[in-house]
């Protein structure tokens, strides 16, 4: 019996894990935002531009991702941005732990005055330094993490798994850091309750827009705040699209919601640990994907019916993208995931974000 971390690290990108053995073709398994519509990818091309705007249009602008996957959000980026004024300063770069996908490597992204062919960059680790916006839709869930249990004597402790068959038992009682991190952000005590200790999660997070020089980093993912935690966690398992117990046998992919509210503390400058209206610093903005992506543009209206006569496939394209766009905003789907955004030495407030 191993804790989860362990457990799920081994299991998800292990010599025989689920996303990194020879042959895993994970995204078989999982449906996200980034394969639901390139509108998704149309409204990420927007904030980089608001980004570019914001830092004066810098030559390479990045595009980093990290959990890239099959890099579908960024080849569809990079389809976007084909023929604007960006594209030729588009540096995109894949960073993923799973093998890189056959196909080919170049996504052409030129210009007619400029028809460079955009480069998609693959890479296991993120750049050093990154002058422009750093991506990571659905990584967070995914970064393995410790599950505690409160016992029947009220003690919290680590809960064990058998990585073979899932089975579970309760182990030493929740230490050091991770005992400070459930005090602040998932307080336990009825017994039976769980939570999943997020702080792996926020110390990925900062390290990543630790990389960020100038720009911004967003995370997109599904989670929890304060107030309103799971009382028995979130932690599951997927397989071929449905849901199945989290046996850490590197046979599913493991996945927690994740703890936004202590991550966006993670990620945001120290020195503006503000207490009240501010608590992730002045800056950063955390808001639902159906906020965001209604500041960027996105919108599910049906088109006009009286189109259908004038103009039947310009009614069909819109009717596409109202209905991509109504799943992409769904409160109760992918709508109610969160947006994460840490702008970084900006000069100006990046417009679709100031907080209203
Ligand atoms: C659920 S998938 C999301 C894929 C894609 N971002 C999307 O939205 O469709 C999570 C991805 O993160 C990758 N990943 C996990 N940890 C990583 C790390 N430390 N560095 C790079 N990629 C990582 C996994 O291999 C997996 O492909």
């Amino acid at each position: 019996m191993v804790r989860w971390r362990e457990a799920m690290a081994a299991a998800l990108y292990g010599s025989r894990g689920f996303f990194t053995r020879p042959g895993a073709s994970p995204a078989a398994h999982f449906r996200t935002s980034a394969h639901t519509s390139p509108l998704f990818a149309a409204a990420i091309l927007r904030l980089a531009a608001q980004v570019d705007a914001a830092l004066g249009r810098p030559d390479p602008l990045d595009l980093v991702d990290i959990g890239a996957g099959g890099g579908e959000l960024l080849s569809a980026v990079v389809a976007a941005a084909a023929g604007s004024p960006l594209a030729p300063r588009l540096r995109p770069v894949a960073v993923e732990v799973t093998p890189r996908p056959a196909g080919p490597a170049r996504v052409e992204g030129g210009t007619g005055n400029d028809p460079r062919a955009v480069a998609v960059t693959w890479r296991q680790s993120v750049p050093g330094a990154v002058t422009g916006l750093l991506l990571a839709t659905e990584w967070l869930d995914n970064v393995p993490l410790d599950v505690a249990e409160v016992d029947t004597d009220g003690v919290v402790r680590y809960v064990l798994v058998d990585p073979a068959t899932g089975e579970e038992s309760l182990g030493e009682p929740v230490a050091g850091p991770d005992r400070d991190w459930l005090a602040r952000w998932w307080p336990l005590t009825e017994p039976g309750t769980r939570a999943e200790i997020g702080r792996p999660r926020d110390q990925a997070w900062a390290d990543a827009v630790a990389r960020v020089r100038r720009g911004a980093a967003l995370a997109v993912d599904y989670g929890h705040l304060a107030g309103r935690r799971p009382p028995l966690g979130t932690l599951t398992g997927f397989r071929h699209g449905r849901e199945v117990p989290p046996v850490p046998d590197g046979s599913c992919d493991l996945t927690a919601h994740v703890a936004l509210d202590a991550v966006a503390r993670a990620g945001a400058p120290p020195d503006t640990d503000a207490e009240g209206a501010a608590p992730y610093g002045p800056d950063t903005v955390l808001v639902t994907q159906a906020e965001a992506l209604r500041r960027l543009g996105v919108d599910g209206t049906r088109p006009p019916l009286a189109l259908a006569h004038q103009d039947p496939t310009a009614y069909l394209r819109r009717l596409a993208d109202a209905s991509a766009a109504a799943e992409l905003t769904d409160p109760g789907g992918l709508g109610g995931h969160h947006w994460l955004l840490h702008p970084v030495a900006l000069s100006h407030p990046i417009r679709p974000f100031v907080a209203r």
